[in-house]
């Protein structure tokens, strides 16, 4: 677990300064869909990544930016890509990397909309959908030493709030050559950094506890570089992009994020004493 003080001030700040323009103390909204340089060679340098920039809003923007890098930074990752959804950062993420004849393990209590792209989509894409028994490790682990290009996992779970022991099941992953992708919405990253457990990919529904107030949707995933630059790409081109009003939305939520996961733990806490 990291240093709570540190925590709470990264839900505060962490990522917003080099977006903040003009004096402003808050991550201005930009809903500018394009952005212009002075000469086409600018221009050039920063749509081929040689130069810090944006280009286009379907592919970046420097509220949606601002967002992005404050759960980089409270999940310590190395990088992030967001979405228009939870929905959307989950089914992008597992169509960047699953082909027609690959396998995925994941568990049967994972979130409604995730199951049905397990028992609905994926089958008719020939992938083949292993779901285990939620909190049976020794399933799990002997479906992922089958083969598998992704273990899928989600925990605590929503509705059923089951449990999945991360580093066992990292261990397992790993040693079968297969990525291990986390659903952290319901833990947050206030109460589990899945990344320091050797997890590759963490995905939020940013709509639920990272948001908080119920006024904004969007989604993210973190990770390794390499695994982000790729999901990116598939998002830019194929267009669940986040939407700047919602990423400030979103990000004006997070600044309570510790305050309130902190005062949710108690009163769950008391709840259990009664
Ligand atoms: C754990 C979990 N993952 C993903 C989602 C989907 O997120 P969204 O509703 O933002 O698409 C939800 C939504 O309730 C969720 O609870």
């Amino acid at each position: 677990m990291m240093n709570e003080k540190k925590l709470g001030t990264q839900a505060l700040w962490a990522g917003e300064k080099d977006q903040l323009v003009h004096g402003a103390t808050q991550v201005p909204v930009v809903h500018s869909v394009s952005f212009g340089y002075d000469d086409m060679d600018e221009w050039f340098e920063v749509a081929t990544g040689q130069k810090e920039g944006h280009i286009y809003g379907r592919n970046t923007n420097p509220t949606v930016q601002a967002f992005e890098d404050k759960v980089k930074i409270l999940e310590g990752a190395e990088a992030a890509t967001s979405f228009s959804t939870g929905m959307a950062a989950i089914s992008n993420t597992l169509a960047t990397f699953l082909y027609p004849g690959d396998r995925i393990v994941s568990i049967k209590d994972t979130y409604g909309g995730t199951n049905k792209i397990f028992t609905e989509f994926l089958p008719k894409q020939q992938i083949h959908v292993e779901l285990c028994d939620t909190g049976d490790h020794a399933a799990i682990e002997k479906e992922v030493e089958k083969g598998c290009k992704v273990l899928y996992l989600e925990t605590p779970t929503n509705p059923t709030v089951k449990i999945t022991d991360i580093e066992r099941m990292v261990k397992a992953g790993r040693a079968a050559g297969a990525l291990v992708i986390i659903d952290n919405t319901f833990a947050t990253p206030i109460n589990q950094n899945p990344i320091e457990l050797g997890v590759d990919l963490v995905i939020h529904s940013a709509t639920k506890f990272l948001g908080g107030h119920a006024d904004a949707l969007g989604g993210v995933v973190c990770g390794r570089e390499d695994l982000v630059e790729q999901i990116y790409h598939y998002r830019e081109i194929n267009g669940a992009t986040l939407d700047p009003m919602a990423a400030y939305l979103l990000l004006r939520g997070m600044k309570t994020l510790h305050l309130r996961i902190e005062r949710q733990n108690y009163n769950a806490q008391k709840l259990l004493s009664i």
